[in-house]
């Protein structure tokens, strides 16, 4: 009923702001018409405002999942040049292992103060959800949301990211998101893309730019329902094996997807919300979507590189810190 109220009242609002347009355009400039374009620039505005809060009021995503474990002073002591949101599961305590002894490690860089922190819902199976406790009792890098965590929940696991630096970060200056089987060479993201010693970029938004079209394939793992998306092509996004932004945009995004039909693909529905915000993603070549060979000169020049294992995460680590000192 309300919802029904304020849609009559736009109603009145446009029909009243263009009758008054018509007006003003059918006399050319007078001071009368001049008084009269007062309203008229004010209209779009509170047009505009009505409508928006009449969205809120029908929020289709309210996602309003309690936190079953939070790190909500993370960022307190000091804000954060970048912080790092790893999409996990509850099993891959290897992969959290591996990461955090590698390029996660939040102690490497002395001049520039890095946050990682492992997302994941809540998972059917309660001995997974103790193990989970205890292991952020230990490492104090676990933040978990009350939905279930599974492969069609990923959307929410993003969104829980963008919200948690909205509510609990807000003045960091960069965030990362990835998964737990990335390798990410920090050095090259820090320094050479986004470099702490600039001004700091604000709606800003970059990784491995697909522009593609959602597969109607029922068997693929890619699979989009018609009915869900029914447009031909995707907005430009982000693989979501890494992507990095401006800490803004992470409240733009999460305000957004509220009023945002959910898509299961979450780096297609980052896109989705990044066309509604008009903000356009940057393509860089030092994202990687597939897996690279390992070379110790070849990823000293990418930013990630998907599909490795904890093993393999920990022998290239070793590797790049061991020979610094070499030139390719
Ligand atoms: C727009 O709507 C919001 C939320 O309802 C309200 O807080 C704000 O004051 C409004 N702004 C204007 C300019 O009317
Ligand atoms: C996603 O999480 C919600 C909230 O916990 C749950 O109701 C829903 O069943 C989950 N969806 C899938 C596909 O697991």
């Amino acid at each position: 009923m309300p919802s029904k109220v304020s849609c009559l009242y736009v109603l009145t609002v446009v029909c009243w702001a263009s009758a008054l347009w018509y007006l003003s355009v059918s006399r050319p400039s007078t001071s009368y018409v001049g008084q009269l374009t007062i309203p008229i620039r004010k209209t779009p505005k509170l047009q505009k405002n009505t409508t928006f809060s009449n969205i809120r009021t029908r929020s289709l995503n309210p996602h309003d999942f309690g936190y079953l474990i939070n790190e909500a002073k993370k960022c307190e002591a000091e804000a954060p040049f970048l912080v790092i949101l790893i999409s996990t599961t509850h099993k891959e305590f290897d992969a959290r292992q591996a990461i955090r002894e590698t390029w996660g490690d939040e102690s490497t860089f002395a001049d520039v103060r890095v946050v990682t922190l492992f997302l994941l819902g809540r998972n059917t199976d309660a001995v997974l959800n103790q193990m989970v406790e205890q292991e952020s009792q230990i490492f104090h890098d676990i933040v978990v949301e009350d939905f279930i965590d599974s492969y069609h929940n990923l959307t929410l696991k993003t969104l829980m990211g963008m919200r948690w630096v909205a509510t609990f970060c807000p003045k960091a200056q960069y965030i990362l998101k990835t998964d737990s089987d990335i390798f990410v060479n920090m050095e090259n993201l820090i320094y050479n893309l986004l470099k702490p010693t600039t001004k700091p970029r604000r709606r800003y938004f970059t990784g491995y730019v697909i522009n593609g079209g959602p597969i109607r394939d029922m068997r693929s793992k890619w699979y989009m329902p018609r009915d869900l998306y029914p447009e031909s092509k995707y907005p430009p996004f982000c693989s979501g094996t890494g992507y990095v932004f401006s800490a803004d945009v992470a409240e733009l995004i999460y305000k957004t997807s509220l009023h945002t039909r959910l898509l299961h693909l979450e780096d297609v529905y980052v896109g989705v919300c990044l066309r509604k915000l008009g903000i356009h993603p940057f393509q860089n070549s030092g994202f990687n979507h597939w897996k690279m060979a390992y070379s110790l000169c070849r990823y000293r020049r990418v930013v990630t590189v998907h599909q490795i294992s904890p093993e393999e995460m920990h022998r290239i680590w070793n590797d790049m810190t061991s020979k610094k000192h070499l030139k390719c």
